[in-house]
């Protein structure tokens, strides 16, 4: 993949064929497609390969999050599947980054395969500060969310999945070459559904994304694939 912001449709649905179809009519817009929990807990590894049978790039969003062994266990479970980007929360902690990368290596190198792009979520953005406070963690949002980057990227992790309006200090705090994915995008005038924070595709791609997670706005159109094409022209033109 080159440089420019990538554009990954979220499949939020745990219909394989309905899947399948708006996959296949949206693929020649986007660069990629997310398979998240809902999808991986219903249709498992072959629903994944069924979807990559179109292939595109797909992003497997698991979000792990358990002991070292066990993440790195989980991991060289889903090598096979070559996915591009994989997730895990960077709560964690080092370690467990630490042994998800090493495992994703070795792994993917045992197999022949590339290996997945780690992506670290931070905070999730269904918590406020009231929730972190409640767990301990005395920080703002955003401070906390810049402190779990740079854990993710001093252990080796490729990037994090941030709100829009975080992209800013995370590029500062972590730098070039570090994967900035952002869900929360909203073509303009579009419904915003429950995401609270949104920016439009242009505003994000000139804040520093390097990859954009979009769902509803395709995926509930009318027309998936105008939908598509319409925000693969937003972006080209940002
Ligand atoms: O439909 P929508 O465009 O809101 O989909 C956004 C996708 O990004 C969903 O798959 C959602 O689970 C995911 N996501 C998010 N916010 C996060 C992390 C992931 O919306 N902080």
């Amino acid at each position: 993949m080159d440089k420019r912001t990538r554009i990954f449709c979220a499949l939020d649905s745990a219909d394989l064929d309905g899947v399948r179809g708006v996959a296949q009519s949206i693929a020649g817009a986007v660069d990629g497609l997310k398979l998240g929990l809902e999808f991986f807990t219903a249709r498992g590894p072959d629903g994944v390969r069924e979807i990559a049978k179109l292939g595109l790039p797909i992003f497997l969003d698991v979000k792990l999050h358990d002991i070292p062994n066990t993440v790195a266990g989980a991991i060289r479970g889903l090598a096979p599947l070559a996915p591009y980007y994989l997730t895990l929360h960077a709560g964690g902690g080092e370690e467990m980054l630490r042994a998800a990368r090493d495992a994703a290596r070795d792994e993917a190198a045992r197999l022949g395969l590339t290996p997945p792009r780690l992506l670290a979520v931070t905070v999730l953005t269904s918590l406020d500060e009231g929730d972190l406070a409640g767990m301990g963690v005395a920080s703002p949002v955003g401070e906390q969310v810049v402190r779990l980057a740079e854990l993710a990227r001093r252990a080796g992790i490729d990037g994090i999945v941030s709100s829009p309006r975080e992209i800013t200090a995370i590029r500062a705090a972590c730098g070039e070459g570090f994967d900035i994915v952002v869900p929360g995008i909203r073509p303009g005038g579009g419904a915003t559904q429950d995401q609270k924070r949104v920016m439009t595709p242009a505003e994000a791609v000139r804040a520093g994304a390097s990859a954009l997670v979009i769902g509803r706005p395709i995926t509930g159109a009318a027309d998936p694939a105008q939908a598509a094409a319409e925000i693969r022209r937003q972006v080209d033109a940002a």
